[in-house]
């Protein structure tokens, strides 16, 4: 019998690459003002977040198609898995209160963050800003902020979620 372990299956696959491109931004001083502005709201509404279990704050702030902002942040509860990513708190909330509009930019912070990068929505966040990306078929671009350092750009919310799970995959 051979020994599956080392067959070599190589030649018959494909290699497939995807490439994710973003922008560094120096200083919120060169993001566009409305963009600035975001991330801003961001830093601030990060302060009010309740995460004492994690210690960990999050802000998060959308800027809407008729210009209005909102920012919501991290929501934390003893039972662990019942608290809410800052993303989900103020996307959560625009998607009920305004589902007619649509959202445009989305800025995230994250002060505590001890990481080279700035902080990065988790899987869930993604999943849930590129549903919302895909049903208003417009971009979300997405500003990823770090508290005295570089503010990374994305063009749209898919490119942080490569091969994401679709209607498609439902057979729908
Ligand atoms: N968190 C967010 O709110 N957004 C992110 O992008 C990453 C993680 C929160 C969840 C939890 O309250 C804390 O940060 C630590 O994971």
């Amino acid at each position: 019998m051979d020994d599956l372990r080392f067959m070599n299956y190589e030649f018959t696959m494909k290699t497939h690459t995807i490439t994710l491109t973003y922008r560094e931004f120096e200083h919120i001083d060169e993001l566009e003002p409305g963009h600035a502005l975001l991330v801003r709201k961001a830093i601030e509404i990060a302060g009010k977040s309740y995460s004492p279990y994690s210690r960990f704050p999050v802000g998060a702030a959308v800027l809407l198609d008729d210009g209005r902002v909102f920012s919501g942040n991290n929501q934390e509860n003893l039972s662990y898995p019942a608290g809410t990513c800052a993303e989900r708190t103020v996307l959560n909330f625009v998607k009920a209160n305004f589902p007619e509009s649509k959202i445009v930019a989305l800025a995230v912070t994250a002060p505590a963050s001890t990481s080279f990068h700035p902080v990065t929505p988790c899987g869930i966040c993604r999943q849930v800003i590129t549903e919302i990306e895909s049903l208003q078929a417009d971009p979300i671009r997405i500003f990823l902020h770090k508290i005295n350092g570089p503010t990374y750009g994305f063009e749209n919310a898919g490119s942080l979620l490569p091969l994401a799970f679709e209607e498609a995959n439902l057979g729908k």
